[in-house]
C-alpha cells in the first residue's frame, strides 16, 4: 500500500546521522532543554529569517502558547478557517476563547480575506491564517486587515516549513509563526514537537515563560505557565533533518509537477499556487465530485489517498455551537478534496503508476 506520507523511509534515508545525533544526546546526560534545543532553535530561527525561535511540545501547543502570549484569553474571539486540522481550533479553545470561522478561497484553500472583516467583533483579538497543504495564505491582505483592527496575526505553519511569499518564509510574516514537527510534516521529528518563531523580543520572552511554568529563574514563577518543552532528542534529530529540508521540499515540488502534467485532461481540479508564492506541497490535493468513488478505486489498487479534512471543524460536535453562515467554499471543498501520496522518498515510478491508475479511472468514468 502507498500512503500519503512515510516517515520511516525518511528515517532510513538519514539513519546514520540521526542515530549518531540521538546517541550524542543520550550520552550527554541532558534530557530536558539544554544545548541541543538551543542549537536547533538558533538554526531554525536563521532558516525562517527571524530573531527568535522557541521549541515547544507540539504544533498544538505552539498555537496555544503563541495565542496566550498575544493576550488571547477567556471570551475573546479568534478568526480562522474551518478546513484545517482540528488542532488549530483546539488551541483557541485551550485559551478558553471562541473560534470564529471565515471562508476559504476555492482555488488555494487558504483563508479568504474578503470574508474576514464580516467576522470581526469587539471581542476579536487575533487571526490565525493556516498555510494549508503547504500553500501560504494571502498574508499582505491579512496583515492589512489586522493592522486596521488592531489584531494579532498568529500563522499556523504546521504544514508549510520552507513555504515562501516572494523571498520571505512563512513564520516570519505575522506576530508569531507556529510549526508542528509531527513525523509526516515537511520537517518531521520521531515523535511530537513544535516551534514558535517571532521577531518580537517581548513576545519571545512571554512564550519562553509560558512553556515552562512562568520561570525566568528555576522554581520562581513570573506568570502562570505550564510545561511544553521541545525534547532534546527530537531537537537533535530535527537539526539533522533541517539541513535537508530545502532539498526535500524541491523533491515534493517535482512530484507535484509530475502529477500536474500527468493528470491534466483527466477532468480533475488540480492544485494551483498564487504567483508570488513557493508552495511546499505538504499535501497534493485534487478536487473531484467523484472523490469517494475515486478514493475507493485507488484503495483497491493499493494506493491510500486520504481526505484532509472530511468534516469541517464547525460541523464537528464539540465545535458546532454558534452561527456558521457563509462557509460555502469550505463546505463544498470538504466533499471534493482528495490528497494523493506525496513525500520526498516516494519513487517517481510510483507517482507515474498512480497517474496511470487515475487516467484509467477517468477514461472509464467519462
Ligand atoms: C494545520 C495544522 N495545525 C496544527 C497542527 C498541530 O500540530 P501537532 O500535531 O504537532 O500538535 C497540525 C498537525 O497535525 C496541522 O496540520
Amino acid at each position: 500500500m502507498i500512503y500519503c506520507g512515510n516517515p520511516k523511509r525518511q528515517y532510513l534515508a538519514y539513519k546514520k546521522e540521526i542515530d549518531s545525533a540521538i546517541s550524542r544526546v543520550l550520552n550527554s546526560g541532558v534530557y530536558i532543554l539544554g544545548e541541543e534545543v538551543e542549537k536547533f532553535e538558533a538554526a531554525f530561527a536563521e532558516y525562517i529569517g527571524v530573531k527568535y525561535a522557541i521549541g515547544v511540545g507540539s504544533g498544538t501547543e505552539a498555537l496555544h502558547i503563541a495565542l496566550s502570549a498575544c493576550g488571547v484569553k477567556e471570551k475573546d474571539e479568534v478568526i480562522t478557517v474551518s478546513n484545517t486540522a482540528v488542532a488549530t481550533v483546539a488551541a483557541i479553545s485551550l485559551c478558553a476563547a471562541k473560534p470564529v470561522f471565515a471562508d476559504i478561497e476555492a482555488k488555494y484553500f487558504t483563508i479568504d480575506s474578503k470574508t474576514i472583516e464580516k467576522k470581526i467583533s469587539k471581542r476579536t483579538k487575533a487571526i490565525i491564517p493556516v498555510h494549508i497543504y503547504g500553500h501560504p495564505a494571502d498574508m499582505a491582505k491579512i496583515k492589512h486587515i489586522a493592522e486596521k483592527h488592531d489584531l494579532k496575526v498568529v500563522e499556523d505553519c504546521a504544514q508549510a516549513h520552507g513555504a515562501m511569499i516572494n523571498d520571505k518564509k512563512v513564520g516570519s510574516l505575522g506576530d508569531a509563526g507556529c510549526f508542528s514537527f509531527y513525523p509526516t510534516k515537511n520537517l518531521g521529528a520521531l515523535g511530537d514537537g513544535g516551534m514558535i518563531t517571532t521577531k518580537d523580543g517581548g513576545l519571545a520572552r512571554k512564550i519562553r515563560l509560558l512553556r515552562e511554568y512562568g520561570w525566568e529563574r528555576r522554581f520562581i514563577s513570573e506568570c502562570r505557565g505550564w510545561n511544553s518543552r521541545l525534547d532534546p532528542i527530537q531537537a537533535a534529530v530535527l537539526r539533522v533533518k533541517l539541513k535537508y529540508l530545502d532539498e526535500d521540499n524541491k523533491r515534493r515540488q517535482r512530484i507535484a509537477s509530475i502529477y500536474s502534467s500527468g493528470l491534466s485532461g483527466c477532468g480533475l481540479i488540480l492544485p494551483e499556487k498564487r504567483h508570488d508564492c513557493a508552495h511546499v506541497f505538504h499535501l497534493y490535493v485534487i478536487r473531484t465530485p467523484k472523490r469517494d468513488d475515486l478514493a475507493e478505486y485507488l484503495k483497491k489498487k493499493g494506493v491510500f489517498a486520504a481526505v484532509h479534512y472530511p468534516l469541517p471543524i464547525h460541523m464537528q460536535k464539540p465545535y458546532a455551537e454558534g452561527n456558521f453562515s457563509g462557509l460555502i467554499e469550505t463546505e463544498k471543498a470538504a466533499k471534493e478534496i482528495l490528497s494523493l501520496p506525496i513525500y520526498p522518498e516516494l519513487a517517481i515510478k510510483d507517482v507515474k503508476g498512480i497517474i496511470n491508475l487515475i487516467k484509467d479511472y477517468s477514461r472509464r468514468n467519462k
